[in-house]
């Protein structure tokens, strides 16, 4: 498997950084996650535009511009021996003696890999999976997609050890977001979902959702929505670039709607294939 460090290709093996890298000292680092199907990257302009907002949020210079990326992103594809990938980038304030504040005239660190990009099967979405719910313990800026995940790991486990795939975060008495998703609630033929703020990190998938929803009549809003309506929901969806649209048909235990994939993720999940489509084609 060829990965890319710092300028170069090279095999997994051969990629090291050193132990003073502020990623691995700090977690003082930004990422991406862009799924690739048929070798064809999604929405790669979004995710890089999400990784400017991101760099930006960190005061950290982006060491290349949209056209290197793109390059890089291609040949780290062309590379895989496998046509659907999840390339992750990482970029880290780089190698410095061990000091809170920025180092002066340090390189970033620049890292990506691939990884086999396994899409839920329709079977897999039909059953869904089951949520729990916990406190968002997270800082005030969820829109910086940080390397730095501790509250993330700490709320995803929470989830693996309840035998369910995602932990649905609470805030306030109002619902932010997934571990590592977005949340989509249907309720009487409405699909609402909290607004874009520096409480929750704006997903690509949101985006397309919101998109395709707009565009086929789908009545959409963009409200804080409450604890009692999380519970009280017809559907709940969770979204994410690798989990696409996965209907969440069980939360703390409790059916949700008829405890079954619902109407309306059914509708999404095939608007959202055929845009996927189009994008490969084009
Ligand atoms: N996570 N919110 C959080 C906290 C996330 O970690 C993610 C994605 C999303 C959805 O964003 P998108 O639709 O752009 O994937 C929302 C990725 C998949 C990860 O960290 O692996």
């Amino acid at each position: 498997m060829a990965v890319y460090l710092d300028g170069r290709f090279m095999p997994l093996a051969d990629a090291r950084v050193s132990v003073l890298d502020r990623g691995f000292v700090f977690g003082d680092g930004v990422y991406e996650l862009v799924p690739v199907y048929s070798r064809k990257p999604f929405r790669l302009e979004e995710h890089l535009r999400r990784l400017q907002h991101s760099l930006d949020g960190i005061r950290l210079a982006n060491p290349h511009g949209v056209a290197v990326w793109r390059e890089l992103i291609e040949q780290l594809i062309a590379q895989q021996d496998f046509d659907d990938q999840s390339v992750y980038l990482q970029i880290t304030r780089g190698v410095a003696p061990r000091d809170h504040a920025f180092p002066a005239g340090v390189a970033p660190t620049v890292f990506m890999f691939a990884q086999p990009l396994v899409s839920a099967t329709a079977e897999q979405k039909s059953a869904g999976v089951c949520a729990i719910t916990a406190p968002d313990i997270r800082w005030g800026r969820c829109d910086i997609k940080a390397i730095s995940l501790l509250a993330n790991v700490l709320a995803r486990q929470q989830a693996v050890e309840a035998g369910c795939a995602e932990t649905v975060m609470l805030r306030d008495g109002f619902f932010s977001e997934g571990a590592a998703s977005n949340i989509f609630v249907v309720k009487d033929g409405v699909l609402r979902a909290p607004p874009p703020s520096r409480l929750i990190l704006t997903g690509i998938t949101y985006d397309v959702v919101l998109e395709l929803a707009a565009a086929h009549g789908i009545p959409a809003e963009l409200r804080a929505i409450s604890e009692a309506e999380l519970r009280d929901a017809d559907e709940l969806w969770m979204t994410s670039s690798t989990k696409e649209i996965m209907p969440i048909v069980s939360l703390d235990g409790v059916p949700v709607g008829d405890g079954k994939q619902g109407p309306m993720a059914r509708q999404m999940d095939a608007l959202y294939q055929q845009f996927k489509q189009q994008v490969m084609r084009a």
